[in-house]
């Protein structure tokens, strides 16, 4: 009895709602306003990225020639330098890194040897481009990469519309020092780093490819501000819902309807 008491309590009444004449009016009209409330929904969801263009300014212009990436900007900094004719790829060191929140205060160590690493490829003709991207300040865009803290992605960058090749790296976060990124990119890197594949590529991946992985970073990054006990009502709201569905579906297929469901109806 408790299946149909779920059921009745939580599904049908919506579900109803929705069918009978009378109330379809008022549905639509719910409706109506869920799709203006969703039209003006990016101008309410809180603007989580920090992005200081002075400081980054200060980064480029200074002893390092630093990058600092963000989430509407790092396509345009990575393409910068990609002259439209060229056939050999303009190489791209970036750091992904964090403070506290994101990578527990153990990024110091790494985000200081890939500075270092910064200054001496600042003066070292044909060295890579570098490029920081904080993911205490993009956290949407680090959901949108799916790109974890403290790994080195290696851009291969080609104009466009060529596919491009990244690579990753971890180091020991612990250990790292500029000498084993210089060693690194002088003993060529394809070796033991990882060809980066799938869904999140930032340019390859699916979601890239169908411009849909910015609302998706934006989505995950939501889902991680989410209490875990938010997050276990959703899913049972959800879960409910489907559940009433599937029922619904069953009754009108006109088979017999099992005794819990009769109850229910
Ligand atoms: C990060 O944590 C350390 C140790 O808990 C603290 O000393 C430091 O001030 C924190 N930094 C920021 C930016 O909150
Ligand atoms: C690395 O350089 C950037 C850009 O200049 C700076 O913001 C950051 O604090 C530096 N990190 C460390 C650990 O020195
Ligand atoms: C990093 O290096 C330290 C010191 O050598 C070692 O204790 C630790 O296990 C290493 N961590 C990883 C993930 O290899």
């Amino acid at each position: 009895m408790r299946f149909s008491t779920t059921s009745a309590i939580l599904g049908l009444p919506l579900l109803a709602v929705a069918d009978v004449p009378e109330y379809q009016a008022q549905f639509e009209n719910y409706l109506g306003q869920a799709q203006s409330y969703l039209g003006s929904f990016a101008s309410k969801i809180p603007q989580p990225n920090k992005h200081d263009p002075v400081a980054a300014a200060e980064a480029k212009a200074g002893s390092l020639n630093l990058d600092i990436l963000a989430l509407n900007t790092w396509k345009d900094t990575l393409y910068g330098p990609v002259k439209p004719e060229s056939t050999t790829p303009e190489e791209w060191w970036v750091l992904i890194t964090g403070g506290n929140k994101t990578c527990f205060g153990h990024c110091g160590k790494i985000e200081s040897a890939f500075n270092e690493t910064a200054g001496k490829w600042a003066v070292t003709p044909g060295a890579p481009h570098t490029a920081l991207l904080n993911c205490e300040d993009q956290p949407v865009l680090c959901s949108a990469w799916s790109a974890p803290v403290g790994a080195i992605w290696i851009f291969e960058m080609l104009p466009e519309p060529a596919p491009i090749d990244i690579w990753t790296k971890r180091f020991n976060m612990t250990t790292a020092t500029s000498d084993d990124i210089v060693t690194l990119q002088k003993e060529g890197y394809k070796s033991s780093a990882k060809l980066h594949d799938g869904f999140f590529h930032p340019f390859n991946g699916v979601l890239a490819k169908n411009g849909v992985a910015t609302p998706v970073g934006y989505i995950l990054w939501g889902f991680n501000l989410l209490p875990s006990w938010a997050f276990m009502i959703l899913v049972s709201l959800l879960s409910r819902t489907m559940m009433s569905n599937r029922m619904n579906q069953a009754g009108g297929g006109q088979r017999p309807a099992a005794a819990g469901q009769a109850v229910a109806r």
